[in-house]
């Protein structure tokens, strides 16, 4: 009994069952955002609302629209980042030894968290650019916030701002955060609640900002409300690392189509990161 609801909450990280929604609205009316979001999406997925010309989920029309934009793998962008850094002062943590020593902590948990942002990437930006303030949104077991944490220790300096909410249903504010050691908590601030009730308010105490990791709400309307606002309270210079933007065509939309800039998409564990620098 106890094996088979494991199996059925580890099988669903993302796709909650209606009462569960339902359950979480009720007691969280502020989320009215949110739930309008889920239910167009959904009226969307099954051609009960028109999609705008880009916003298209799924693998074929993923293609569609990422076919012609050039990419670049991790480490071979990792390789040529420079930037003035001095390469050889930057010692490189060994992510994979912690992703195996904290994986013991998740695996207690009777469901899966989301998977890690990429470590490295956020590890050696934070380093290279001496930032101080950096801000990240969608936490889960905090493998971003471990990389981030732990480059603004070695820096001796800087602050993170972080914001999540538990999986809807699942999860609880406990688990937010559970492989960052005590000791790297001093610089993090962390802020517990729905994009649309926390963001704003995070960006207004944070910025301006050196670099902001968007790891949360991925739908088309999720990230098309956050990136403008995101944007907008990034220092001149700063960096924005968007994850999976693969999923829908927003980051084009919103850094090429409209803000007409350039940014690099690096493939990395099949998906695809933007990076984009404010300038
Ligand atoms: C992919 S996980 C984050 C992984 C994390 N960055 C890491 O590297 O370990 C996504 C997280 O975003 C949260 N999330 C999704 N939509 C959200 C929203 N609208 N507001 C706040 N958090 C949200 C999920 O609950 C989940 O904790």
């Amino acid at each position: 009994m106890q094996e088979k609801r494991r199996d059925r909450l580890v099988s669903a990280p993302r796709t909650y069952s209606r009462i569960q929604l339902m359950r979480y609205f009720l007691r969280n009316p502020r989320e009215f955002g949110l739930m309008v979001g889920i239910t167009t999406n959904f009226l969307r997925k099954r051609g009960i609302l028109f999609r705008s010309r880009r916003e298209k989920v799924g693998p074929q029309s993923q293609s569609l629209f990422w076919q012609d934009y050039p990419t670049v793998p991790l480490q071979e962008w990792l390789k040529n980042f420079d930037h003035g850094c001095n390469k050889s002062s930057l010692a490189m943590p060994n992510f994979d030894i912690y992703k195996a020593e904290n994986q013991k902590r998740l695996d207690i948990l009777s469901y899966q968290m989301g998977g890690a942002g990429s470590m490295e990437l956020l590890y050696t930006l934070c380093i290279n650019q001496r930032v101080r303030t950096v801000a990240e949104s969608g936490v889960a077991a905090g493998w971003s916030s471990l990389a981030i944490l732990m480059a603004l220790e070695e820096l001796g300096r800087g602050t993170l701002w972080s914001n999540d909410r538990p999986y809807i249903g699942l999860g609880s504010r406990r688990d937010i955060g559970l492989v960052v050691p005590p000791e790297l908590k001093k610089n993090w601030k962390l802020m517990i609640g729905s994009d649309h009730r926390n963001l704003k308010r995070m960006l207004r105490r944070a910025s301006p900002i050196d670099l902001f990791h968007y790891d949360s709400d991925k739908s088309y309307e999720g990230r098309t409300w956050a990136y403008p606002l995101i944007w907008e309270s990034l220092k001149q210079g700063g960096w924005l690392i968007s994850d999976d933007v693969q999923d829908n065509s927003a980051f084009l939309d919103y850094f090429v189509d409209k803000l007409g800039l350039e940014p690099t998409v690096i493939d990395f564990e099949n998906k695809k990161i933007g990076v984009v620098q404010k300038n």
